[in-house]
């Protein structure tokens, strides 16, 4: 089954607010024409989101956040609930990257909460990070890692039939580092993902309503080696996507 591709740009928090608001124009001036066939989403910082919902309104970007809380509201300082993203104009959301794992000690528990909480009552599409570090790899433990990962953040959930989920397989190592995984290697991490969520979930239900992306240092000079790959849904890019051109080139490539 041929599904829609989705690339989706993470600024991370690379960009202050004018730089941000600059850089969203741009793309609402580049994306008017030519990636049609494509969903492109963005995931700026979550101070500008609803400033940037205005910049895109009436274009062809959709509109992202980095993190999420778990619960609906209450004594939370300084987070952000499901329904103020949707308020602020999101339709994803990305959870668990990993680097609020590694900074912010974010764990799979609490990514399937973050997850439960996303699926339980919104319009809002998931984006659930998973992938392995350096010495986990070479550990040889990176089947076990990804599959367990999947495990923790999505078992016992369960789906309506119209709800999206994205999975982004990211590998640590990968990541704003410049080195990235063999195409092949891509590819049957991919294959590894998808058994286990079939696994899960059922064949039917994964064919309609996941698609599984990758992301780490992807270009527009490496990204046709991607491109290729069928079992590839789409991009999570980071650094490449701070310069619409750049970001362009990569989306009307894959
Ligand atoms: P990168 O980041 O493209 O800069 O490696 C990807 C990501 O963290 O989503």
């Amino acid at each position: 089954m041929v599904k829609q591709k989705i690339i989706i740009a993470n600024w991370k928090m690379k960009l202050d607010m004018p730089a941000s608001l600059a850089l969203a124009k741009e793309y609402q001036v580049k994306f008017k024409s030519g990636t049609e066939d494509k969903e492109v989403v963005v995931c700026p910082s979550t101070i500008v989101i609803a400033e940037i919902n205005k910049i895109l309104a009436g274009g062809k970007i959709w509109l992202g956040a980095q993190n999420v809380f778990w619960e609906e509201r209450g004594a939370y300082t300084g987070e952000i609930s499901v329904k103020m993203l949707e308020q602020a104009g999101c339709r994803y959301v990305i959870i668990g990257h990993s680097e609020r794992r590694q900074y912010l000690l974010e764990n799979y528990q609490m990514i399937h909460q973050k997850l439960k909480e996303v699926l339980s009552d919104s319009r809002l599409i998931p984006i659930v990070c998973i992938g392995e570090t350096l010495k986990e790899k070479e550990a040889g433990k990176r089947d076990y890692v990804i599959v367990d990962q999947l495990q923790q953040a999505l078992g016992g959930i369960q789906l309506l039939s119209q709800q999206q989920v994205i999975i982004a397989y990211e590998p640590v190592w990968a990541i704003g580092t410049g080195q990235v995984i063999t195409p092949l290697d891509a590819e049957n991490m991919h294959e590894i993902i998808r058994a286990s969520l079939v696994d899960l979930f059922g064949i039917d239900i994964i064919n309609k309503q996941f698609r599984i992306i990758y992301g780490g240092s992807v270009d527009s000079a490496n990204v046709a080696e991607f491109s290729e790959l069928d079992n590839i849904d789409g991009l999570l890019v980071g650094g490449a996507s701070l310069k619409a051109e750049e970001f362009y080139q990569i989306v009307v490539s894959i």
